[in-house]
């Protein structure tokens, strides 16, 4: 059997993505197996419900490193320890550096609520409302060194209707990123093992 591509999960709070992820690598046909969930902060709910899903989990906690580069030296060597080769970014909410994204280019994933490369950055839900929008939506993408810019993978697209407000929309953009992360996670890790039987080949 083709080995599953190793992956880590990479979160700041509750986790529902995460949630969502390792249950879709259940399946003994799911491309990704997940490794580790990482968190940069020590009360994250997501570890907790990670370790409960048979996951190991674990925290670095950013402030007890003097700054982003050791924070994010300290992260590439768990990664590397525990042989990922895939992140996914889930509900992360901090920005990896130029330096950090380009020592895993093609190799990180996040999922952004809305639909890119509109409304990129923080508060989707209550611009889309604002902005009276009819339709909004979630997007998992490549992570570049422009913030919410990489290239896209899988898309979904939910309605706003009459009388919602930014908790009821993102509750209908939820089910979607549940749905979609997995679909991308399978997607990309697929293309890995076939790129890495072909460099095996070579
Ligand atoms: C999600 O809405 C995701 O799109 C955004 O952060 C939120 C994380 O939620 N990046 P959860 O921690 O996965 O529940």
């Amino acid at each position: 059997m083709t080995p599953r591509v190793r992956t880590a999960l990479l979160i700041s709070g509750r986790g529902s993505n995460m949630r969502a992820l390792i249950a879709a690598a259940r399946a003994p046909d799911f491309a990704a197996e997940i490794a580790l969930v990482l968190s940069d902060q020590p009360d994250a709910a997501g570890l907790e419900s990670a370790r409960k899903m048979g996951v190991a989990a674990a925290a670095l906690d950013f402030r007890s490193y003097p700054g982003k580069a050791e924070f994010e030296s300290a992260l590439d060597q768990r990664l590397r320890a525990a042989r990922v080769e895939l992140i996914c970014l889930a509900g992360f909410m901090r920005i990896l550096s130029a330096p950090f994204v380009e020592q895993w280019s093609g190799r990180i994933l996040n999922i952004h609520p809305s639909l890119l490369p509109d409304l990129r950055g923080l508060k989707t839900h209550e611009r889309a409302l604002a902005e009276g929008r009819s339709g909004h939506g979630c997007t998992v993408h490549y992570v570049s060194a422009d913030l919410d810019a990489g290239p896209v993978i899988v898309q979904a697209r939910v309605p706003v209707l009459t009388g919602d407000d930014a908790e009821t929309l993102a509750a209908r953009v939820l089910i979607e990123e549940h749905r979609i992360y997995p679909l991308a996670l399978d997607k990309v890790a697929r293309q890995l093992r076939v790129a890495g039987a072909r460099a095996a080949q070579a």
